[in-house]
C-alpha cells in the first residue's frame, strides 16, 4: 500500500469551508466545527489541510486544563513558557495576528464540557481574528448548543459523510499496489458503509492476498468465499442505506 492521503469528498468539502473562514470579511465570526462519526477520516484530512494553510494543531486528551491546551498551543508556536495564562494566551494571540495561521483543535468533545477552556478559545479566535477550527466526535454539533457564546461564532458546520463508491475508487486507485476491481470493491463498500478507516483495512487485506499469490490484479471471483476483509464491525452508516445485496463473506 502507498502512504498517502487521498483527496477523498470529504477533504474537498473541508477545503471549501476552510478556504471560507480565511477569506470571510473582516468581523465576520471565524470559527468551525468538523464532526462525524470515529473512523470517517477527520483528523487525515485536518493534517493534508494543515499543510496547505500552514496551520497549527493541538490535539487534546482527557486529561487536558486550560493551562495544559495554552502550554500545547505555545508549543506549536515556538513560544517560550510564560510564567501565568494570561500572559500565554497574550503571546499566542500575538503570534497568531501576526502569522495569520488558523488553530486546530483536534477530538474537542474533551473540551466542551469545560466553560474555561470554552472561553479560553473563544477569547483566542476574537483577539488574534484567526480561524478557530474543532474536530470532534459525531454529537459533538449537540452538545455544543448550549454553548453560545461558541455557536453564535461558528461559520462552518462540517459534517463528514461516508465515503461515496467513487471515494472507494480513488482509495483503491491511490493506495493499493495491485489493480482491484470494480466488484470487489463494490462488495468492500457496502460491507464499510463508507467508513474511510475500515476502506484502507479491507483494501490493505485484498492487496496482500492478491500479492501472497503473485496477482497484479484481483477480482471477486478471486476471493475466498470463507475469508473477512478486516476485523471488528462496521460503524452505523449515519444515514439509512439499502441493504446490502450481498451477504458479508
Ligand atoms: N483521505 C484519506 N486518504 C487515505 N487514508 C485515509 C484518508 N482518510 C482516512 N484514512 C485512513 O483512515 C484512518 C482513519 O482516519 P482518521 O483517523 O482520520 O479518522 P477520524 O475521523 O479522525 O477518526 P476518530 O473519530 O476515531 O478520531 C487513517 O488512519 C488512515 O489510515
Ligand atoms: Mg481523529
Amino acid at each position: 500500500m502507498r502512504s498517502k492521503i487521498v483527496p477523498v469528498t470529504n477533504v474537498s468539502r473541508l477545503t471549501e469551508a476552510a478556504n471560507a473562514l480565511l477569506e470571510r470579511a473582516p468581523g465576520m465570526p471565524g470559527m468551525g466545527l468538523i464532526h462525524g462519526e470515529t473512523g470517517y477520516g477527520k483528523t487525515t484530512a485536518v493534517t493534508w489541510l494543515i499543510t496547505r494553510v500552514n496551520g497549527v494543531y493541538v490535539r487534546a486528551l482527557a486529561t487536558t486544563t486550560p493551562s495544559s491546551l495554552l502550554a500545547g498551543i505555545a508549543r506549536e508556536l515556538d513560544l517560550q513558557p510564560r510564567p501565568s495564562n494570561v500572559q500565554t494566551v497574550e503571546a499566542i494571540v500575538q503570534k497568531l495576528a501576526i502569522t495569520g495561521r488558523p488553530l486546530f483543535i483536534d477530538e474537542a468533545d474533551y473540551l466542551v464540557e469545560n466553560k474555561r477552556t470554552v472561553e479560553t478559545l473563544r477569547d483566542i479566535h476574537d483577539l488574534a481574528t484567526v480561524p478557530v477550527v474543532l474536530i470532534g466526535m459525531a454529537g459533538i454539533q449537540r452538545r455544543i448548543q448550549s454553548r453560545q457564546q461558541l455557536t453564535g461564532r461558528i461559520a462552518q458546520w462540517v459534517e463528514f459523510q461516508p465515503c461515496s463508491f467513487e471515494d472507494v475508487q480513488a482509495l483503491s486507485r491511490e493506495l493499493a499496489e495491485v489493480g482491484i476491481a470494480d466488484d470487489i470493491l463494490k462488495r468492500v463498500y457496502e460491507l464499510t458503509r463508507g467508513s474511510v478507516r475500515l476502506i484502507v483495512v479491507a483494501l490493505n487485506r485484498i492487496e496482500g492476498y492478491a500479492r501472497a499469490r503473485g496477482l497484479s490484479a484481483i477480482a471477486l471471483k478471486d476471493w475466498p468465499a470463507n475469508a473477512d476483509f478486516f476485523l471488528g464491525n462496521a460503524p452505523r452508516a449515519t444515514q439509512p442505506r439499502a441493504k446490502p445485496a450481498l451477504a458479508a463473506v
